[in-house]
């Protein structure tokens, strides 16, 4: 089989495009034929900084992929041959608060990713593909789209007739786009771009805010709150945006943390004087991916897919999210 290799830290240039054996499932384990995989800003900032992420020796890329389960190891007993499935994130993470060994079973990071003809997945390290989504729309769910529904519904407890922020128009922040409108959530989001910005008030964005045009944005959004503030951010700019967004939220306000896309220090005062929760996320369990399968479902969501790239020409992918051109999602189909 084709596969992909980070190889030291040469960058999206010096990924390596690879021969392997195709390998044989465990017991608990299931070959699985990938059809689409999905990129993430985490998976570029790997390959760039393989060394400095603890990454030694040739690592297959990215966490998110979708495919055909072609062979299944003993005693597995989920999934059969010619079943149509998406992996989790992290291979070993079922269900509550995150461990270490979570953390150590994640997809194109500790362990090899799926930017692969093939790979194998733990049992309970995939999930059935929602009947009406493509493999394309399914691979972009394991990191993004959990991510999202975790920041926003889970440990966001964004409930209708809330005010969320969200912040630019990547993959995170649009999947909160879309699953804010069908639950009644008010949504304020910002982008650098007015085009991004028309697109995202096609999708439902209630307030709109170009963060290029209006640095101080968070006095637009506490303008478009009343004074009040927003009752959550989705916060995927990090230590560069996290000091705006405090400024942002109500008093007793949530922020779901999760993005590092920019550097800064911020003075936390505020956290305190404002008594926001600030809460780490990292993904999500796969019962929640389950459940979030389910809303998607019932509301019929699909996935907002920028483009899809060949699989053999994967390293555009990460160039164009390196541009930070796209909206929503960057796949790549085999
Ligand atoms: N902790 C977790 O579990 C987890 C999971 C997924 C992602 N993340 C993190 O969340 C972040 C977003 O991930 P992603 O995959 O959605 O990335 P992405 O698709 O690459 O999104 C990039 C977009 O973010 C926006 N952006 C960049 N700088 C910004 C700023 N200063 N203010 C507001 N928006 C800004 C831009 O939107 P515009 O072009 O519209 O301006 C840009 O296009 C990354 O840091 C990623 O590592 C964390």
């Amino acid at each position: 089989m084709k596969a992909y290799i980070i190889q030291g830290d040469g960058g999206i240039d010096g990924l390596g495009f690879v021969e392997r054996e195709i390998p044989k499932p465990g017991p608990g384990q299931i070959l699985v034929r990938l059809k689409a995989n999905s990129v993430n800003y985490r998976d570029l900032m790997t390959i760039k900084n393989a060394a400095a992420r603890g990454i030694t020796g040739s690592r297959i890329p990215d966490s998110d992929g979708a495919g055909v389960v072609e062979e299944i190891g003993a005693g597995v007993t989920e999934f059969k041959s010619g079943d149509r499935v998406v992996g989790t994130f992290f291979q070993d993470w079922p269900s509550g608060p995150i461990h270490n060994r979570a953390m150590a079973s994640a997809l194109g990071g500790p362990i090899d990713g799926l930017l692969a003809e093939y790979a194998l997945l733990n049992e309970r390290g995939a999930l059935p593909i929602p009947d009406h989504l493509s493999y394309e729309e399914a691979a972009t769910l394991p990191c993004a789209g959990l991510t999202a529904w975790n920041c926003l519904i889970e440990a966001g407890q964004a409930r209708a007739g809330d005010t969320v922020l969200l912040l630019g128009t990547g993959g995170v922040s649009v999947f909160a786009q879309q699953m804010a409108r069908v639950c009644g959530i008010r949504t304020i989001l910002t982008s650098s771009s007015e085009d991004k910005l028309a697109r995202a008030r096609d999708l439902g964005a209630n307030d709109l805010v170009n963060y290029s045009r209006y640095p101080d944005w968070e006095e637009k959004v506490m303008e478009l709150t009343g004074g009040r503030g927003v009752d959550l951010v989705v916060e995927v700019g990090g230590a560069g945006t996290l000091g705006k967004s405090v400024a942002a939220v109500r008093v007793g306000g949530r922020i779901s943390l999760v993005g590092v896309l920019t550097g800064g220090q911020m003075d936390p005062t505020s956290i305190m004087r404002k008594s926001v929760c600030l809460q780490g996320i990292y993904v999500g369990p796969r019962d929640m991916f389950a459940r979030m399968n389910a809303a998607l479902k019932h509301n019929n969501i699909h996935p907002v897919i920028d483009t899809v790239v060949d699989f053999k020409n994967a390293k555009d992918a990460y160039r164009l999210m390196e541009s930070a051109t796209h909206f929503g999602k960057i796949v790549i189909g085999f």
